[in-house]
């Protein structure tokens, strides 16, 4: 220790001793006043990684780091559990939970029975596939063994191109499910949705994957989910908008993308 810091830090030591209290608090990672800060319980399925996966017991990835910087920006506190997607649903429509962040795709079915806030991340459908399938376009999914993650627009698209109720689709409860399936030959192929299929593919170079998409998948704009009716989604558009606009989206984008978002694309 520098002479110079020892004396810093005596006065510093000094002055903490008069105001007890306001050192204490700047020991805490938030500062004074967020215990009033209130907490919304947020469901996820938490094995979509780069969107959000299960790291050393949290759940990590861009959907957490931009949930949390909105909710910082609307006042409030977030408590993210992964809950598993079926239970997220459930508990958005129960009231149990405040906010549903899981990569969910905004359709018109859904807006029937949740909120969702402004997009906040532009997909589309992607197949994954075992290197030797014959896959060239989605029509070649027809007579192929295919996994969906249950209840997404994965299976949606499926089912567009093979047919409702075909017993050559399989639904898995988890988006690891669904992998581990391919991994393990049960399928031949999997659908879901793009930046899903890349991270997979890129962090498992010794699986054999192939990757493709086609012109008949539109894109689908991921949003926050909430249940109907709820409070907090004009507060969370309004955070949302604010970080698109001061470039703290763009940030957390570059994080996790590795690449500047097209801000177009959520201006829709
Ligand atoms: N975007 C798709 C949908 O809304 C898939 C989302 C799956 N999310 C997840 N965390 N497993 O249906």
């Amino acid at each position: 220790m520098t002479y110079l810091f020892k004396k810093a830090a005596v006065a510093m030591a000094a002055s903490c001793a008069l105001l007890l209290a306001a050192c204490g608090g700047g020991q805490e990672e938030s500062g004074a006043g967020s215990e009033d800060k209130k907490v919304l319980n947020v469901g996820t399925e938490a094995t979509f990684a780069p969107f959000e996966f299960m790291d050393k017991g949290e759940v990590s990835g861009f959907d957490v780091d931009l949930l949390n910087a909105a909710a910082e920006e609307a006042g409030y506190e977030v408590d993210i559990q992964n809950t598993g997607w079926d239970a997220m649903l459930a508990g958005l429509q129960s009231g149990q939970l405040d906010i549903g962040m899981s990569g969910i795709t905004i359709t018109d079915e859904r807006k029937e029975t949740y909120d969702f806030s402004v997009p906040y991340f532009e997909s589309v459908t992607m197949i994954v596939y075992k290197e030797g399938t014959n896959i060239a376009a989605a029509e070649d999914l027809k007579g192929k063994k295919v996994g969906v993650q249950n209840g997404t627009t994965g299976q949606f698209a499926a089912e567009s191109i093979i047919g409702q109720n075909n017993s050559s689709i399989s639904k898995y409860e988890t988006a690891a499910l669904m992998f581990q399936a391919l991994q393990s030959g049960d399928v031949e192929a999997v659908v879901t949705d793009i930046a899903v299929a890349l991270e997979y593919e890129k962090s498992n170079p010794d699986a054999g994957v192939k990757t493709i998409t086609d012109d008949q998948f539109a894109p689908e704009y991921y949003g926050i989910a909430f249940p109907k009716g709820s409070e907090y989604k004009p507060e969370f558009d309004e955070a949302l908008n604010t970080l698109y606009e001061n470039g703290t989206y763009a940030e957390i984008y570059k994080k996790w993308f590795e690449e500047e978002p097209d801000m177009e694309t959520l201006k829709q």
